[in-house]
């Protein structure tokens, strides 16, 4: 989200320093209480939506512009439609907003609602007017994660030949430390505004901090990639059906990124590690079946997908065949996301303790380098880019 510092400016002038820290320092987009929503009630009493359009991408400006809209209508006929239809909107305007950063939207937040100690430190450096505290934060924490991990593998080496279990203990917790030490490195010098859809995608895996060793944060940043890339698939499914130009290249490349990276990758850490732990601690089996079945509906789908890519001609009629496989793999997976997004997650969260949180982060770790090469994610990412782009 944007730096609150605009904010902070402006309620400076009216109150004194110990009053503006709290509300100001913990606003996070998603909250009640934060600088989005307050733009979005002040728009919707004014009818003037111009304070929220700096919170979105300018290719969402049109999605805001028809809610508000409809908004401005329907609020006028009753005190519950006004209830209802502000609702909609501010969830439309944080959920818009959150796809932007390439963040899922996990609903509206009280106000109030802590952001975690890392936005927490780093709204507080901007109030403060200084980043000592944030940097000795990550300084601190970086070196803690660093020294632990390199102290297992150094303690694991010496019985790595004892036992084929032994060795893999010791592999396991080799690529876990190097993989850490990578990515810290690559978050530490990326690039200034670089914590776009790649940034974030990166810092799902490896960055420093404490969401690194949450296996569902993982996959909700994993789930925010691929959801902009279905978004830019029900854009081709528009294209195609339109009758305009698409080359093969570019429908094989979305074809390419689903299986590999939504199916080969993230799928199967689901179903191999996730959905398993899942099980064993209770979770309800009759909705994980539903989603491995989901899995192997969309399975189908693209190799229906691959099928018709195969053939020759890709004439007219050949794209609309096309055409209605990627809406249907739209409609399965937008679906499929939202529950894991609204109904599983949530409920893993509260069934995962830390040590089973560092064992499939771990195993999720092993699987992409030993299994999809130690570039996988990057070059995926750098795809999703060019792609949605495009
Ligand atoms: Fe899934
Ligand atoms: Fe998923």
């Amino acid at each position: 989200m944007l730096a609150p510092k605009h904010l902070s400016l402006t309620i400076t002038m009216a109150l004194p320093v110990s009053t503006y820290f709290v509300p100001t320092a913990m606003a996070h987009c998603d909250t009640m209480d934060g600088p989005v929503v307050a733009d979005a009630l002040k728009a919707l009493n004014s009818g003037d939506l111009q304070p929220v359009l700096k919170w979105l991408r300018p290719d969402d400006e049109h999605k805001i512009r028809t809610a508000f809209d409809q908004v401005r209508t329907v609020r006028k006929q009753g005190a519950e439609a006004k209830r209802l239809a502000d609702r909609f909107f501010l969830e439309t305007l944080v959920r818009l907003h959150r796809a932007g950063e390439g963040e899922p939207f996990t609903g509206l937040k009280p106000a109030g609602t802590d952001p975690g100690p890392a936005v927490r430190a780093a709204d507080q450096a901007l109030v403060d007017g200084s980043t000592k505290a944030v940097t000795e934060m990550l300084t601190a924490k970086v070196t803690e994660a660093v020294q632990t991990r390199f102290e297992r593998v150094h303690r694991l080496s010496d019985h790595a030949d004892d036992s084929v279990e032994a060795g893999r203990a010791y592999v396991a917790a080799y690529v876990d430390y190097a993989h850490y030490v990578k990515h810290v490195h690559a978050s530490a010098t990326a690039a200034e505004g670089s914590a776009t859809l790649h940034g974030h995608a990166k810092a799902a895996h490896g960055s420093a901090g404490e969401s690194r060793a949450d296996p569902i944060w993982i996959m909700e940043q994993e789930h925010a990639v691929i959801g902009k890339m279905i978004d830019a698939t029900a854009h081709l499914v528009h294209s195609l059906r339109s009758g305009q130009g698409v080359d093969r290249q570019r429908l094989a490349q979305f074809h390419e990124f689903f299986v590999n990276f939504a199916d080969r990758c993230h799928h199967v850490k689901e179903e191999r590690y996730l959905f398993p732990v899942l099980r064993r601690q209770g979770a309800d089996p009759d909705v994980l079946n539903r989603l491995i079945q989901e899995h192997a509906k969309g399975r189908e789908i693209l190799a229906a997908v691959g099928e018709q890519l195969g053939r020759d001609p890709l004439d007219a009629r050949a794209r609309q065949v096309l055409a209605e496989m990627f809406d249907a793999y739209v409609k399965l997976m937008r679906q499929h996301i939202e529950r894991e997004n609204a109904q599983v997650w949530p409920d893993a969260k509260q069934r995962l303790g830390p040590e089973l949180q560092h064992q499939l982060t771990t195993a999720f770790h092993v699987t992409e380098v030993l299994e999809l090469g130690p570039l996988f994610h990057e070059e995926y990412h750098a795809m999703a880019e060019k792609l949605i782009q495009h």
